[in-house]
């Protein structure tokens, strides 16, 4: 069963998780998930050991953290940040509850019960000299949580920049946490934080039986390709090296947009055409409260481009 991240990671897979893992084996020994962001793919695959790997530290040592700790302990931490910071917590005392007290105005859900909280925990959460301990993380997660979309994002100082939300720690978001606690539990895992191009992701993915990719796409925008942003120049690397990838006979599978209304992406084509890889069209429709008909408009069409040797495919 696919599992959702605890992360309300933007782009995450997991809406096309069918789609995409039918082009992968029904099992391998080292899968490599190279641009893990929230895990989704990572932790939803049939491998003897999946390493996940991105060059984001907070989200790394997030993902790290939730999977690595007693549950029963990262829930009483939220609980006791929640009572700090008085913020609601509708999973406990239910929606209705706020919704009766009139807290609930109009189509803002819960932000105006929480926004002194939240905007006292960023402040709080971003003076924080090491951002890599237990408390660290854990104030991410809740700031996450009752932040807006439920997204990460900092600014260039490395702050938390994301105003309040409209949920809280409720049904869901506690579901996930739970779930995902227990995937790891019975998943041989690494999360490394490195970049793609580094000499230790090298000489991961030269023993990796499975190589799955999921970069920022070079013709559309997403937060995490904002402050340093992904390029041509990355772009080309990638390539390389899944070239190089594929004349080790391992294979692969790399998520990507071949063209928008208004662009396309040439270089991912040609690469594509020269070494006669496979295309697939994935069918993706974003449908998240920030996806909106504007950027419906631009028609992407989601691909997995696969090559490198495969056998059995259709991992459940
Ligand atoms: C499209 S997202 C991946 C989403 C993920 N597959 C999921 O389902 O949640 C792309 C990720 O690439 C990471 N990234 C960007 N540049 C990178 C680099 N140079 N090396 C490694 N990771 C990078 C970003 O931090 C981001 O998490």
């Amino acid at each position: 069963m696919f599992i959702k991240s605890p992360l309300n990671y933007t782009g995450n897979k997991y809406r096309i998780l069918p789609q995409i893992t039918k082009y992968f084996p029904k099992h391998t020994d080292v899968f490599v998930d190279m641009f893990c962001g929230g895990a989704t793919v990572g932790f939803n695959v049939n491998a003897d050991k999946v390493v996940l790997i991105d060059s984001n530290p907070r989200v790394i040592n997030l993902l790290k953290f939730l999977a690595e700790k007693d549950i029963n302990v990262i829930i009483s931490k939220i609980e006791k940040i929640i009572e700090e910071y008085d913020l609601s917590y509708s999973y406990k005392y239910t929606y209705k509850k706020y919704r009766d007290e009139g807290y609930v105005v109009g189509n803002n859900g819960l932000k105006k019960y929480n926004e002194k909280g939240f905007y006292k925990l960023r402040e709080d959460y971003n003076k924080l000299k090491n951002k890599n301990t237990d408390k660290a993380n854990i104030l991410l997660y809740t700031l996450m949580v009752y932040g807006f979309n439920n997204d990460i994002r900092f600014n260039n100082y490395g702050d938390f920049n994301l105003p309040v939300g409209k949920t809280d720690f409720n049904k869901n978001n506690y579901d996930k946490l739970i779930a995902y606690n227990e995937r790891a539990k019975v998943t041989k895992y690494e999360f490394v934080c490195s970049d793609f191009r580094s000499k230790k992701v090298n000489d991961i993915i030269n023993k990796a039986t499975f190589i799955y990719c999921d970069p920022p796409y070079l013709i559309t925008t997403a937060v995490y390709n904002e402050n340093d942003g992904w390029n041509c120049d990355k772009e080309e690397a990638l390539l390389k090296l899944l070239s190089k990838v594929a004349k080790k006979k391992i294979p692969f599978a790399l998520s990507n947009v071949l063209k928008t209304k208004l662009k396309s992406n040439e270089q991912l084509e040609k690469w594509i055409q020269d070494n006669n890889f496979d295309v697939h069209k994935i069918n993706y429709h974003y449908k998240s409260s920030s996806y909106n008909k504007k950027n419906r408009d631009r028609e992407e069409q989601e691909i997995l481009v696969t090559g490198g040797e495969s056998s059995e495919t259709g991992n459940k």
